[in-house]
């Protein structure tokens, strides 16, 4: 098949298993292309791809403005097929609702439902991951992008529920357009800053500048934690999320090579806000059992 790829990244987290995703379907033979979206990124020409993969990070249980806006302006044609890969720091339910404008959008262009996958990445925000919790979730996700690319070989349509009630809350809280309006008012850079340029250079809505010697934020902030996540110095403060800042790199690369932690991070006596993980990795082992039992993912040597 002929895949394009096209997704949202704050953190480079969706980056990360949007490059995890095309190694596993280059591996099986497929052609593979991508398109990130960041501002006055050209809308791509979908015509002639067998299937198209939409990647994004979950924001306030719905999916990234930007991303919403850019799959808006694609030309989707009907009969188009294409899956949702999307990734966030937990898996309560709410989440299910984060696709539901994505799916409306595609239903009313006559495009063919493929598969919806909810990966599960660290928190960007909120609270910084152990690490050898990431190790445990990159070793899933491992397994999960087998399942979804044998999914969307076989014809195998997984899809995620959500219902009226989750829709709604979804709805309601969209905190990007709250964020984007009236929080990015209060970025700024302190002392500490060395005007060392990167987040002027990386921000994906180039809403940072140096002026008369001192970093300016803009008014098109999406939110994404880029500047604050990556800064060296950590001089960002993010408004009224400065509470649940994160600010460091986890080095996926490195903590995927190192495999899985000696003992697992998640037991069946996990509570608290690592209790909803303890059904995701099962429900992943179990998909992942009978992939195993119809002969499929025959590669396993990077498990
Ligand atoms: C503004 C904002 C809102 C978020 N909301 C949620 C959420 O509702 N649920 C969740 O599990 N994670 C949430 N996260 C965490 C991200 O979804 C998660 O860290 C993701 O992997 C980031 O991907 P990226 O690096 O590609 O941007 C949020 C992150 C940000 C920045
Ligand atoms: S990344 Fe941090 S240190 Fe570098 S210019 Fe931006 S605020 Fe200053
Ligand atoms: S200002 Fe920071 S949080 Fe806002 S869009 Fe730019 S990089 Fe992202």
């Amino acid at each position: 098949m002929k895949i394009l790829l096209v997704y949202y990244t704050g953190t480079y987290n969706t980056r990360f298993l949007t490059d995890g995703v095309q190694a596993e379907l280059l591996r099986r033979g497929h052609e593979v292309d991508r398109a990130e979206i960041r501002r006055g990124a050209p809308v791509i020409n979908t015509a002639g791809y067998d299937m198209i993969g939409f990647g994004y990070p979950i924001y306030g249980f719905n999916s990234p403005l930007p991303f919403n806006n850019y799959v808006k302006k694609l030309d989707i044609l009907s009969g188009q097929k294409y899956f949702i890969y999307k990734n966030s720091g937990e898996t309560f339910a709410m989440n299910n609702a984060s696709s539901r404008i994505l799916l409306r959008r595609m239903r009313r262009r006559g495009a063919i439902f493929a598969g919806e996958y909810h990966f599960v990445m660290p928190y960007n925000i909120h609270f910084a991951f152990d690490k050898n919790f990431v190790r445990e979730i990159l070793f899933y996700n491992k397994k999960l992008l087998k399942i979804m690319a044998d999914d969307l070989e076989s014809g195998h349509a997984a899809r995620i529920h959500s219902n009226p009630a989750y829709n709604f809350a979804s709805a309601i809280i969209s905190v990007q357009k709250i964020g984007g309006a009236v929080n990015s008012f209060f970025y700024r850079a302190d002392d500490k800053c060395t005007l060392c340029g990167l987040c002027v250079k990386n921000c994906p809505e180039d809403n940072i500048k140096i002026k008369d010697g001192k970093i300016e934020f803009g008014r098109r902030c999406d939110m994404c934690m880029r500047c604050s996540f990556f800064c060296p110095a950590d001089a960002i403060h993010i408004g009224f999320l400065q509470g649940w800042k994160v600010n460091g790199d986890y080095r996926l690369n490195e903590l995927e090579r190192l495999g899985p932690p000696e003992s697992p991070y998640i037991t069946p006596e996990s509570k608290g806000f690592y209790k909803c993980f303890i059904n995701y990795f099962k429900d992943i082992d179990e998909r992942y059992a009978r992939l195993e039992d119809r002969g499929g993912s025959p590669d396993k040597t990077d498990i």
